[in-house]
């Protein structure tokens, strides 16, 4: 299949890029740019539209079969807008005959609003990808292995050698990369028979963060430690990240996002805990475990702290 990807640019989408030209379909990756070059060596059909712009979403999805949604975070912009251009992607897949939608929430999204303002913007997202009359799946990821590597958790390991995260130390979380993400995708798109089904995701291992801490060591050589952030902590450096990249106010939105990380620590449904064992039984795909994804990363630098001191 041809298949339009949306936010193919970003880190979740290019994986999607590689898994669906890896099963053998022809992934159009779009963004705003539409210039490919450095993310993925010219290779991949571009396309170009803008979320903003709904008559370039229609005609970016009337060149494929089917859709994958990724988009962008609705933390640090206005979610109306995404949530509109969700539905105008639905809408143009019903007009052009698409053979089917998957979109990828980016976080857990629970069966029912909570009040939570970037999941009840995700819970719209899903509605009107759901109500839109084209064979639907919607697939919900965790956290990503992947974060581990980036600008707001590497330092730490860089410097001390440990895992600075808002997770509390005995909070159970299976956490799954992007590219396992992306198979998941590419598998539920070759299944119309699951159309209207909503997955949870998460990897094959449910661990906690020491224990996170102690296979990550192991695959790089290095002893990692784990130390877990107060939710306070977490807000006062993310209010930092907010007054230099958001277009709404910092206070609200790291008032929200400490909410959201307590209710991800303490609520009883353990949202960041998932059994993969139903999942696979619809969507088989072969998941990486913790230490098999840490052997394969090119690490963004060395690591810090003292070689040989053990773990916590
Ligand atoms: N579960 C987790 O552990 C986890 C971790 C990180 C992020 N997330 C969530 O994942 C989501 C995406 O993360 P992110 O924002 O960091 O993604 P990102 O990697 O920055 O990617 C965003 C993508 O959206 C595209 N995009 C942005 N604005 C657009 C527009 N107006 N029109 C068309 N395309 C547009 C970008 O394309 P161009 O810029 O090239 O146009 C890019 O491809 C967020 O909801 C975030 O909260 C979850």
């Amino acid at each position: 299949m041809k298949v339009v990807v949306f936010g193919a640019t970003g880190d979740q989408g290019r994986a999607q890029v590689r898994a669906l030209a890896q099963a053998g379909h022809t992934p159009l990756a779009v963004s705003r740019g539409g210039n490919h070059a450095s993310a993925f060596g010219g290779e991949v059909q571009p396309l170009r539209a803008d979320f903003g712009d709904h008559g370039s979403l229609a005609r970016a999805v009337a060149a494929g079969d089917a859709v994958f949604i990724n988009l962008p975070s609705t933390s640090f912009q206005a979610a109306a807008p995404l949530v509109a251009a969700t539905a105008a992607i639905a809408g143009a897949a019903r007009a052009a005959g698409s053979r089917a939608i998957v979109f990828n929430t980016s976080l857990p999204v629970p069966r029912d609003k909570l009040g939570f303002a970037a999941q009840d913007a995700r819970h719209e997202m899903r509605r009107a990808v759901l109500d839109a009359g084209v064979p639907a799946v919607i697939v919900q990821p965790v956290v990503f292995l992947d974060n581990l590597l980036k600008a707001w958790a590497w330092p730490s390991i860089a410097a001390s050698g440990t895992i600075v995260y808002p997770h509390k130390e005995t909070l159970d979380v299976s956490w799954i990369c992007h590219d396992d993400l992306a198979a998941l995708m590419v598998a539920a798109l070759e299944r119309p028979a699951l159309a209207g089904s909503i997955f949870d995701v998460g990897g094959p291992d449910t661990v906690r963060g020491p224990e996170l801490a102690r296979r990550l060591g192991a695959a790089w050589g290095h002893p990692i430690a784990f130390r877990s952030q107060s939710i306070e902590d977490f807000c006062a450096g993310m209010n930092a990240v907010f007054e230099r990249v958001a277009t709404l106010e910092a206070d609200r939105l790291v008032g929200e996002l400490g909410r959201i990380y307590r209710w991800y620590n303490e609520a009883p449904e353990h949202p960041f805990k998932v059994d993969m064992a139903p999942v696979l039984a619809k969507l088989p795909v072969t998941l990486t475990p913790i230490a098999t994804w840490a052997a394969r990363q090119t690490l963004p630098g060395p690591i810090g702290g003292p070689a040989g001191s053990p773990a916590a």
